[in-house]
Protein backbone atom coordinates (compact mmCIF):
# COMPACT_ATOMS: atom_id res chain seq x y z
CA UNK A 1 0.00 0.00 0.00
CA UNK A 2 1.50 3.17 -0.96
CA UNK A 3 -0.12 6.61 0.61
CA UNK A 4 0.57 10.20 -0.80
CA UNK A 5 0.24 13.04 0.84
CA UNK A 6 -0.64 16.38 -1.05
CA UNK A 7 -0.81 20.33 -0.52
CA UNK A 8 -3.29 20.52 -2.54
CA UNK A 9 -6.64 19.18 -4.17
CA UNK A 10 -5.35 20.33 -7.50
CA UNK A 11 -1.96 18.50 -7.01
CA UNK A 12 -3.33 15.69 -5.86
CA UNK A 13 -5.92 15.58 -8.75
CA UNK A 14 -2.76 16.23 -11.30
CA UNK A 15 -1.05 13.28 -9.82
CA UNK A 16 -4.35 11.18 -10.47
CA UNK A 17 -4.68 12.05 -14.04
CA UNK A 18 -1.05 11.06 -14.36
CA UNK A 19 -1.46 7.40 -12.89
CA UNK A 20 -4.98 7.29 -14.93
CA UNK A 21 -2.71 8.40 -18.38
CA UNK A 22 -0.12 6.01 -17.54
CA UNK A 23 -2.50 3.36 -17.36
CA UNK A 24 -4.34 4.48 -21.00
CA UNK A 25 -0.54 4.34 -22.09
CA UNK A 26 0.57 1.11 -21.34
CA UNK A 27 -2.43 -1.13 -22.11
CA UNK A 28 -3.84 -1.46 -25.50
CA UNK A 29 -7.41 -1.38 -24.45
CA UNK A 30 -7.35 0.10 -20.95
CA UNK A 31 -10.58 -0.39 -18.76
CA UNK A 32 -10.99 2.38 -16.44
CA UNK A 33 -13.42 1.65 -13.43
CA UNK A 34 -14.65 5.58 -12.51
CA UNK A 35 -16.34 7.25 -9.24
CA UNK A 36 -18.19 10.24 -9.05
CA UNK A 37 -18.53 13.08 -6.52
CA UNK A 38 -16.78 16.55 -5.00
CA UNK A 39 -13.49 14.41 -4.38
CA UNK A 40 -12.80 12.89 -7.90
CA UNK A 41 -13.47 16.66 -9.48
CA UNK A 42 -9.65 17.95 -9.74
CA UNK A 43 -8.77 14.60 -11.11
CA UNK A 44 -10.86 14.84 -13.74
CA UNK A 45 -10.12 18.45 -14.56
CA UNK A 46 -6.57 17.13 -14.70
CA UNK A 47 -7.28 14.21 -16.94
CA UNK A 48 -9.40 16.14 -19.10
CA UNK A 49 -6.39 18.77 -19.68
CA UNK A 50 -3.95 15.87 -20.42
CA UNK A 51 -6.83 14.53 -22.89
CA UNK A 52 -6.98 18.00 -24.78
CA UNK A 53 -2.99 17.86 -25.08
CA UNK A 54 -3.61 14.86 -27.17
CA UNK A 55 -3.96 11.66 -25.00
CA UNK A 56 -5.81 9.33 -27.18
CA UNK A 57 -9.25 7.61 -25.49
CA UNK A 58 -10.48 6.06 -28.50
CA UNK A 59 -10.03 3.06 -27.03
CA UNK A 60 -10.62 3.18 -23.23
CA UNK A 61 -13.81 1.99 -21.93
CA UNK A 62 -15.26 2.87 -18.40
CA UNK A 63 -17.33 1.59 -16.23
CA UNK A 64 -18.34 3.44 -13.36
CA UNK A 65 -19.12 1.88 -9.76
CA UNK A 66 -23.00 3.27 -9.06
CA UNK A 67 -25.96 5.23 -9.09
CA UNK A 68 -29.04 6.57 -7.39
CA UNK A 69 -31.80 3.96 -7.78
CA UNK A 70 -34.84 6.25 -9.68
CA UNK A 71 -32.66 8.90 -11.12
CA UNK A 72 -33.06 9.04 -14.99
CA UNK A 73 -29.39 9.76 -16.66
CA UNK A 74 -31.00 13.57 -17.32
CA UNK A 75 -31.54 13.90 -13.30
CA UNK A 76 -28.71 17.05 -12.47
CA UNK A 77 -28.12 14.73 -9.66
CA UNK A 78 -27.45 10.92 -11.45
CA UNK A 79 -24.48 10.12 -11.38
CA UNK A 80 -25.01 9.77 -15.88
CA UNK A 81 -25.45 13.11 -16.00
CA UNK A 82 -22.27 13.69 -13.22
CA UNK A 83 -20.16 12.14 -15.86
CA UNK A 84 -21.29 13.81 -19.01
CA UNK A 85 -21.02 17.03 -17.12
CA UNK A 86 -17.78 16.59 -16.01
CA UNK A 87 -15.81 14.41 -17.66
CA UNK A 88 -16.84 12.57 -21.20
CA UNK A 89 -18.37 15.81 -22.83
CA UNK A 90 -15.39 17.55 -22.03
CA UNK A 91 -13.14 15.24 -24.36
CA UNK A 92 -13.74 15.62 -27.64
CA UNK A 93 -14.21 12.41 -30.07
CA UNK A 94 -14.06 10.04 -27.06
CA UNK A 95 -15.93 7.45 -28.28
CA UNK A 96 -14.87 4.14 -26.48
CA UNK A 97 -18.10 2.57 -24.21
CA UNK A 98 -19.38 4.07 -21.26
CA UNK A 99 -21.20 2.11 -18.42
CA UNK A 100 -22.91 3.29 -15.48
CA UNK A 101 -25.59 1.67 -13.72
CA UNK A 102 -29.09 2.11 -14.80
CA UNK A 103 -30.87 3.41 -12.19
CA UNK A 104 -34.31 3.75 -13.21
CA UNK A 105 -34.36 0.03 -15.04
CA UNK A 106 -37.85 -2.09 -14.28
CA UNK A 107 -35.75 -5.49 -13.48
CA UNK A 108 -33.15 -3.99 -10.71
CA UNK A 109 -31.75 -7.48 -10.15
CA UNK A 110 -31.50 -7.83 -13.64
CA UNK A 111 -29.45 -4.67 -14.40
CA UNK A 112 -27.00 -5.25 -11.51
CA UNK A 113 -26.52 -9.23 -13.04
CA UNK A 114 -26.00 -7.58 -16.09
CA UNK A 115 -23.57 -5.00 -15.21
CA UNK A 116 -21.78 -7.81 -13.05
CA UNK A 117 -21.37 -9.97 -16.19
CA UNK A 118 -19.94 -6.94 -17.86
CA UNK A 119 -17.33 -6.73 -15.54
CA UNK A 120 -16.50 -9.85 -15.71
CA UNK A 121 -15.50 -9.66 -18.92
CA UNK A 122 -14.18 -6.54 -18.68
CA UNK A 123 -11.02 -6.47 -16.13
CA UNK A 124 -11.05 -2.94 -14.76
CA UNK A 125 -7.41 -1.82 -15.30
CA UNK A 126 -7.71 1.22 -12.79
CA UNK A 127 -10.36 1.50 -10.09
CA UNK A 128 -10.42 5.25 -9.05
CA UNK A 129 -12.46 5.51 -5.16
CA UNK A 130 -13.61 7.95 -3.07
CA UNK A 131 -14.08 7.42 0.48
CA UNK A 132 -17.35 8.02 2.22
CA UNK A 133 -16.76 9.67 5.83
CA UNK A 134 -18.31 6.25 7.05
CA UNK A 135 -15.74 4.62 4.94
CA UNK A 136 -17.56 3.37 2.07
CA UNK A 137 -16.34 2.61 -1.14
CA UNK A 138 -18.96 2.81 -3.89
CA UNK A 139 -21.92 2.61 -1.74
CA UNK A 140 -20.96 -0.44 -0.12
CA UNK A 141 -22.11 0.44 3.19
CA UNK A 142 -20.75 -0.19 6.48
CA UNK A 143 -22.65 -3.22 7.85
CA UNK A 144 -21.94 -6.48 9.73
CA UNK A 145 -21.58 -8.33 6.14
CA UNK A 146 -20.17 -6.72 3.11
CA UNK A 147 -21.89 -8.44 -0.71
CA UNK A 148 -19.40 -9.14 -3.51
CA UNK A 149 -21.51 -8.68 -6.22
CA UNK A 150 -23.45 -5.74 -7.83
CA UNK A 151 -26.72 -5.00 -6.02
CA UNK A 152 -28.88 -2.74 -4.80
CA UNK A 153 -28.17 -1.14 -1.50
CA UNK A 154 -30.37 0.82 0.99
CA UNK A 155 -28.45 4.11 1.97
CA UNK A 156 -27.32 4.98 5.30
CA UNK A 157 -28.49 8.09 6.89
CA UNK A 158 -25.05 9.16 7.08
CA UNK A 159 -24.97 9.35 3.53
CA UNK A 160 -28.17 10.53 3.04
CA UNK A 161 -26.76 13.51 4.81
CA UNK A 162 -23.43 13.92 3.35
CA UNK A 163 -24.98 13.84 -0.01
CA UNK A 164 -28.07 16.18 0.84
CA UNK A 165 -25.37 18.79 -0.09
CA UNK A 166 -25.83 18.17 -3.63
CA UNK A 167 -29.89 18.26 -3.18
CA UNK A 168 -32.15 21.06 -2.75
CA UNK A 169 -33.40 19.28 0.51
CA UNK A 170 -32.39 16.01 2.42
CA UNK A 171 -35.61 14.48 1.27
CA UNK A 172 -34.64 14.65 -2.31
CA UNK A 173 -31.95 12.36 -1.97
CA UNK A 174 -32.79 8.93 -3.30
CA UNK A 175 -32.98 5.86 -0.72
CA UNK A 176 -31.92 3.80 -2.62
CA UNK A 177 -28.64 3.24 -4.96
CA UNK A 178 -27.35 0.83 -7.03
CA UNK A 179 -23.56 -0.29 -6.38
CA UNK A 180 -20.60 -2.46 -7.48
CA UNK A 181 -19.81 -5.04 -5.14
CA UNK A 182 -16.16 -5.23 -2.79
CA UNK A 183 -15.30 -8.12 -5.28
CA UNK A 184 -15.62 -5.92 -8.61
CA UNK A 185 -13.53 -3.32 -6.62
CA UNK A 186 -10.71 -5.63 -5.16
CA UNK A 187 -10.75 -7.60 -8.79
CA UNK A 188 -8.95 -4.32 -10.22
CA UNK A 189 -5.48 -4.88 -11.06
CA UNK A 190 -4.54 -1.08 -9.24
CA UNK A 191 -6.91 0.93 -7.21
CA UNK A 192 -6.46 4.63 -5.94
CA UNK A 193 -8.35 6.14 -3.32
CA UNK A 194 -8.74 9.92 -3.11
CA UNK A 195 -9.31 11.09 -0.29
CA UNK A 196 -9.27 15.28 0.91
CA UNK A 197 -11.07 17.25 4.01
CA UNK A 198 -10.70 16.84 7.80
CA UNK A 199 -14.43 14.82 7.59
CA UNK A 200 -12.49 11.77 5.55
CA UNK A 201 -10.06 11.70 8.56
CA UNK A 202 -11.04 9.14 10.82
CA UNK A 203 -12.26 7.17 8.04
CA UNK A 204 -9.31 7.09 6.42
CA UNK A 205 -7.21 6.41 9.28
CA UNK A 206 -9.35 3.46 10.37
CA UNK A 207 -9.37 1.59 6.44
CA UNK A 208 -5.15 1.70 6.54
CA UNK A 209 -4.46 1.36 10.26
CA UNK A 210 -7.27 -0.41 11.57
CA UNK A 211 -8.27 -4.25 11.33
CA UNK A 212 -10.08 -5.07 8.32
CA UNK A 213 -13.91 -4.94 8.79
CA UNK A 214 -17.03 -4.75 7.64
CA UNK A 215 -18.08 -2.05 9.08
CA UNK A 216 -15.66 -0.05 7.94
CA UNK A 217 -15.57 -1.08 3.62
CA UNK A 218 -12.82 0.79 2.78
CA UNK A 219 -10.43 -1.67 5.15
CA UNK A 220 -11.21 -4.46 2.54
CA UNK A 221 -8.58 -2.23 0.56
CA UNK A 222 -5.65 -3.32 2.73
CA UNK A 223 -6.55 -7.06 0.86
CA UNK A 224 -5.81 -5.38 -2.29
CA UNK A 225 -1.40 -5.92 -3.26
CA UNK A 226 -1.59 -2.78 -5.36
CA UNK A 227 -3.59 0.37 -3.95
CA UNK A 228 -2.60 4.17 -3.71
CA UNK A 229 -4.16 6.44 -1.46
CA UNK A 230 -3.83 10.10 -2.49
CA UNK A 231 -4.23 12.58 0.25
CA UNK A 232 -4.66 15.76 1.36
CA UNK A 233 -3.00 16.84 4.27
CA UNK A 234 -6.38 17.02 6.30
CA UNK A 235 -7.93 13.95 5.26
CA UNK A 236 -3.88 12.40 6.51
CA UNK A 237 -3.99 14.42 9.59
CA UNK A 238 -5.21 11.10 11.88
CA UNK A 239 -2.32 8.89 10.48
CA UNK A 240 1.00 8.69 12.30
CA UNK A 241 -0.55 10.66 15.43
CA UNK A 242 -0.83 13.60 13.52
CA UNK A 243 2.18 13.67 11.85
CA UNK A 244 1.47 13.94 8.06
CA UNK A 245 4.34 12.34 6.33
CA UNK A 246 4.31 13.66 2.19
CA UNK A 247 4.97 10.52 1.33
CA UNK A 248 4.08 7.12 3.03
CA UNK A 249 4.75 3.70 2.10
CA UNK A 250 4.61 0.30 3.47
C1 LIG B 1 -19.51 7.81 -5.87
C2 LIG B 1 -18.97 6.89 -4.87
C3 LIG B 1 -18.86 7.30 -3.44
C4 LIG B 1 -18.06 8.60 -3.27
C5 LIG B 1 -17.96 8.97 -1.79
C6 LIG B 1 -17.25 10.29 -1.59
O1 LIG B 1 -19.46 7.24 -7.16
O2 LIG B 1 -18.64 5.80 -5.21
O3 LIG B 1 -18.24 6.27 -2.72
O4 LIG B 1 -16.79 8.42 -3.80
O5 LIG B 1 -19.25 9.07 -1.25
O6 LIG B 1 -18.02 11.32 -2.13
P1 LIG B 1 -17.44 12.81 -2.18
O7 LIG B 1 -16.27 12.77 -3.06
O8 LIG B 1 -18.57 13.62 -2.77
O9 LIG B 1 -17.11 13.16 -0.77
Amino acid sequence: MRVRVFETPDLAGLYVATIMEQVVLSVTSPILGLATGSTVLPCYDAFCKLAHDGLDLTRTTTINLDEYVGLSPSHPQSYHYFMENHLFQRIRNWSGEKYIPNGIAEDLPEECKRYDEYIKRHPIDLQLLGIGTNGHIGFNEPSHSLLSTTHVVTLSEETIRSNSRFFDGIEDVPRQAITVGVQAILQAKQIVLVAFGEQKARAVADSISGTVRTDVPASMLQLHRDVTWVLDEASASYLNNGEVARTITE
